[in-house]
This record gives structure tokens, sequence and C-alpha cells, in this order.
């Protein structure tokens, strides 16, 4: 049988994104199968008939394999991790969110394609407003995904689409204008004084089945056109809702059902996961008594918490049952993202209030069980805190806005990492030419190129990493350090060591205000380590021989999923403590890891012990 030739473009074997279907590229699917009629005919013609069958069965095996889609992309736990399967493979997502109406232009989007490559990313966030796809009711039009699907298609890239509906950052702007003009039908939210809001009211019929049509429509179309590719990996269900202005909804209806009954189904959620809730929320609702019935105010007490509470459960209500909707027409995971509170913001109202925020996540877990995960954008510079809020067993990690600079990198490292994050998406993607030039505190090796900007560099690592790294979440076998100067030391106890990471510090540099490190035990003594302007030792964490020494140190990277040594490292490149006594009281040799400024980098360690 004539084998495809891997170096062929276009064919089998070409350059791909991690974990991407090697047999999607049906024009090469073709072209096999052609050559293998031709195989079997020309063994036809001059061989037994025993090799006619051998050759008919492996001809039906191919043509098998050339229907058979990828799997759908989904959500599993496996082992400690709960992972993104695509193309029933762990996966990371490497992504970038796009400006909010940058995917309105594929003209414009045509230049982010292969922008967003060289910066290794595999999957891009953009945004589909339902103002965009039914400008007229009933109306579908969805060349603008079908658009955007080929853009991401030609640059092997996936896509997680953002369906901006009834709500976008609290408001109503992107529904469309036939929703916008009839407000009878479609109801606003009211503030205290009576005044409606550009937004509209959750408790509104009409809005969430006029939403839920489009929706469902608009799942309905990815699956027709993308079943076969799987480029869609997840969607985002609206866009940071919440009510801004005021605590919580004060129209009639709302009013109403403020002064009525919390549903039994929230309050058998509350007592069934009593152990395990928010601690804040049970203090609420402990201290109110721990009522298993009552009016939302003598649930959860008289404050503006509990109209946090009360938004957050119907707007889990409205989304829920549209993420159940979508579901039936086509499973893809689903996220909601966070608009999270900001320092200045002293009562829900002033930041969006319902917005799944930790106090909150409950409520959404409780009301809307087809949303698989409330996920932060997290624009504030406590990355630690915030991934540590979200990242809970019935909740994973995924980051669909954050920063894009140095701190970015670390963000997507840590939560990896230490969170076992599925992936990391900062906000702004198409325009990270902002960076480019002089030496800044975003760009601080002065990058001209934007596959030397931090996340790129950062972004090429993980890629290389991915297999060991979903391995070793899947495990517990892996760990993070996210330091800044206020954070500026972290241990981590991994295998048969405490992993002591400390911003680098050397006798002629100034120590950096940000460093990070991921690390993966492989062995009894043995890590892989992926750092950036960070300084590690290791501290025995098991019994005698009490002192631990680097046995060898290697640079390299990964090729192919496979360890590719570049340079031994020793002397200079190793030594952080000449006070000998001083280090081995504390049962360390005083040699470490050094991560300069010029990473991030991948070292391979083996270690020994000795007394
Ligand atoms: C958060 C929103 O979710 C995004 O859509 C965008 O508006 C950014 N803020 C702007 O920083």
């Amino acid at each position: 049988m004539i084998p495809p030739n891997p170096s062929q473009p276009g064919e089998v074997g070409t350059k791909n994104i991690a974990g991407k279907s090697e047999s999607r590229n049906s024009k090469s699917e073709f072209r096999i199968l052609n050559l293998e009629v031709r195989c079997l005919l020309r063994e036809i013609s001059r061989i037994s008939e025993y090799r006619v069958v051998l050759c008919a069965i492996a001809l039906l095996a191919a043509a098998t394999q050339v229907h058979s889609a990828p799997p759908l992309p989904k959500l599993e736990q496996r082992g400690q991790a709960t992972q993104l399967l695509v193309d029933g493979k762990p996966f990371i997502v490497l992504a970038g969110e796009t400006d909010n109406t940058a995917s309105s232009n594929l003209e414009y989007m045509d230049a982010v394609w292969p922008k967003v490559v060289r910066m290794n990313l595999n999957t891009v966030l953009v945004a589909v407003s339902w103002d965009w796809v039914e400008e007229t009711e009933g109306k579908f039009d969805f060349s603008l995904v079908d658009g955007l699907l080929a853009g991401a298609r030609k640059n092997n890239l996936h896509l997680i689409l953002l369906w901006f509906g009834s709500w976008k950052n609290g408001l109503s702007t992107f529904v469309p204008e036939w929703v916008k003009a009839d407000q009878q039908r479609f109801p606003r939210a009211r503030l205290k004084n009576g005044r409606p809001v550009e937004v509209l009211t959750t408790l509104s019929d009409a809005g969430l089945q006029a939403d839920t049509r489009a929706y469902t429509a608009f799942l309905r179309h990815i699956r027709e056109v993308d079943a076969e590719q799987r480029t869609v990996i997840m969607i985002q269900l609206q866009n940071e809702v919440g009510l801004i202005g005021e605590s919580r909804d004060r129209s009639a209806v709302a009013e109403a059902a403020f002064d009525g009954p919390v549903p039994a189904e929230l309050i058998t959620y509350l007592q069934k996961n009593r152990e395990t809730l928010w601690p804040d929320l049970r203090k609420l609702w402990e201290t109110a008594g721990a009522k298993a019935a009552g009016t939302w105010s003598e649930v959860f007490g008289p404050t503006t918490a509990t109209d946090e509470i009360f938004m957050a459960w119907n707007y889990a209500r409205y989304m829920g049952q549209m993420a159940k909707a979508g579901k039936s027409e086509y499973a893809l995971p689903v996220f909601t993202n966070t608009w999270l509170v900001q320092p200045q913001d002293m009562v829900p109202g002033d930041y969006p209030s319902g917005c799944p925020e930790p106090l909150v996540i409950d409520i959404w877990k409780a009301g809307a069980p087809a949303i698989d995960i409330n996920a932060p954008d997290v624009h504030l510079r406590n990355f630690n805190d915030w991934s540590e809020r979200f990242h809970r067993p019935n909740n994973p990690l995924f980051v669909p806005e954050s920063y894009s600079d140095t701190l970015g990198a670390a963000n997507a490292v840590y939560g990896v990492a230490q969170h076992a994050s599925i992936g990391y998406s900062p906000f702004g993607i198409n325009n990270m030419e902002r960076y480019l030039g002089g030496k800044t505190d975003a760009n601080p090796q002065g990058a001209t190129r934007l596959e030397d900007l931090p996340l790129a560099k950062a972004y090429g690592l993980l890629a290389q990493m991915t297999p060991l790294i979903v391995e070793a979440q899947a495990k517990g076998t892996i760990g993070g350090a996210w330091l800044t100067t206020a954070w500026p030391k972290k241990d981590i106890a991994l295998g048969n060591y405490i992993v002591n990471v400390d911003l680098q510090r050397s006798r002629r540099n100034p120590v950096p205000s940000m460093g990070y490190a991921l690390a993966i035990c492989v062995g009894p003594d043995e890590y892989y380590i992926l750092g950036h302007e960070v300084q590690i030792v290791f501290t025995p964490n098991t019994p005698a021989p009490e002192i631990a020494g680097l046995s060898r140190v290697e640079t390299g990277n990964f090729v192919n999923g496979k360890w590719v040594p570049k340079r031994r490292i020793n002397g200079d490149d190793i030594v952080l403590e000449w006070d000998q006594a001083a280090a081995a009281g504390r049962n360390q040799s005083g040699s470490g890891l050094i991560f300069g400024a010029d990473g991030p980098s991948i070292q391979h360690v083996k270690l020994y012990r000795y007394r």
C-alpha cells in the first residue's frame, strides 16, 4: 500500500495546532482514498485473491476514518483536574479575545488571524452579536459566522464564540433594533426612582424567548457547519451580565418577585451543599436563621447582598434556560464571564449586581446547571487571589479576559500550573502592536516583533509542554509560582521536595518586578521547570539523606512532545549562595536554577541527596 507522504503541504502530517486531528483536511483525505483505490485496482490485476481481500479491508478502514468527525469538545474530570477535551484529547486554550466589534468585519479579521498565529495562540475568542445575525425578527443570517469559521480554519485556529445577546457589560446594547424599539414587549429594568435603564429585565418571558430562539438558531447553525471539523470549542453566553446603577431591579414585576418566596429549588441546593458553600454566602443564610422558606430578605437578611443574590438567581435562571436550550441543539461547553468587584466599588450596582462574583457562584450553580463554568475577567493585578477564588471543585478555571503583557504571561502560566486552568485569553489580542518598540514594563525586553512579546514566548513554551502539563494536572504533580515584589517567594510542595521559588536576585541587577514558574515532577528526583526571572532551590521533603544537590541540569525544548536538551548548565549558572554552612543548615546545597530576564525558558533538573 502506498503510504501518504507526510511532508506534502496540505496532506496528512501538515503542521497543526496542539491536539488538532491530523485527518481533518478533506481534500487530503480524498487524495488518500484515491491512492487506496488505485492501489486496490493494481493489486486486483496481479495478485492473489487473499491479498485482494486484505486490501479491501484496508480500504474500508480508510473510508470509515474519512467519515468519522472528531468528537464533540467536552469537559471531563480526569484524575484531579477537569479538562477540556478537543478532538478527544486534553487541550489547553492558549487564546486571546478581540475587541468587541472586531469580528463584525471579516476583512479586518483577515489581518488578525495570521498575527495571532505568530504569537502561538491556538484559539481566538470573538463576538457574535444577536443584532448582527437577526436584524429582522425571525430572519437569520449567519454568513458572518461562516466567515469567521473560514478565517480561523485557514489559520489552523480554534474559536470560542461569545454570544452578545440580551446583555453585554450589564447593558442591552447588542440586542437587535426591533428589540430596542419595542419596550412594551421587551421591558427594561428600573431604578428605585422609577426610571428605566438600557437593560432588559431578567423577568421578561418575551426577552428570554426571543434571545433563546436566536441563540438556539446560532448553535444549530454551528452544528450544521462545524460538526465535521469542530473549529468551535466553547461558547460564552452573554458578557459580564448584572445590573449597574442599583443593587436590584425595581420594576413592578421584579419587586413582586423579590417580596415573594425564595424558590424551593434554591433552598434545597443550599441545604444539600451547606458544607461547601462560599463562606460569606453561608454566613448570610445562617445568620438569618438558615431558613427553609421565606422571602428573599427573610432568608438572606436585609442588606444589599440579598439584592445581589436575588439578581444572581434571576440572571442564572434566564441564562440557564438559554444554555440548556442551546445544548439541545449542539452541546458545546458553555461559560459566563464575570466583571470583578473593583477596589473602589462599595455596593452591588457599583459593579454589575448579580454577575457571578465569588459570593454568588453557588447561586449560579443552583440556578443554571447547564452553564459549565463561571469565569473571571481578571482586569486586576492580583491574579493569584482571583484564580484561587474561581477554581472550585465544581468550577474549573478558565480566564476569558485579562492582561496580555508580562503580567499576562505570568497569569497564563500560573493558572495552568497552580489551578489546572483549561486556558487563558487576554483582551485586545487584535492590537498587540501597542506593546512593540521601546523597553517598558509591559515589554521589558523591548521586543520589536509580535513573536518576541512576553505572552507569545510563554504561549510557545506552554504549547510545547501541553502533553506533559495535562498529564501532570490530572496526577496533581504540577505547581506554580506567581511572584511580584509584594509576593516575592513561593514554596511548592511537589514530590519528594519543596520547590522554593524566589524572584531572581543578582548582585548586578535590581530585583525584577515580576517572575513566574511552572514546575512538574516527573520522577522521585526529577523536574521540568518553565520559569522567568526566578531562582529556585530544592529542599528535601522526605526523610534523610537530608541535603539536596543538583545532579544534572540542562536547558532545552520539547519537540513533538520529546525533550531535546540544548545546553548543560553548571558553574556560574547555578551558584546561588557561597555561604555553604548557611545553605547546609537549610538542607540545601547553595546551588539552584536561575531563570534570567531573557526568558521564559525550560530547564530539566535531576537532584540527588547527601548527608
Ligand atoms: C470587559 C468587557 O467584558 C469587554 O467586553 C471589554 O469591554 C473590556 N471590559 C474592555 O476593557
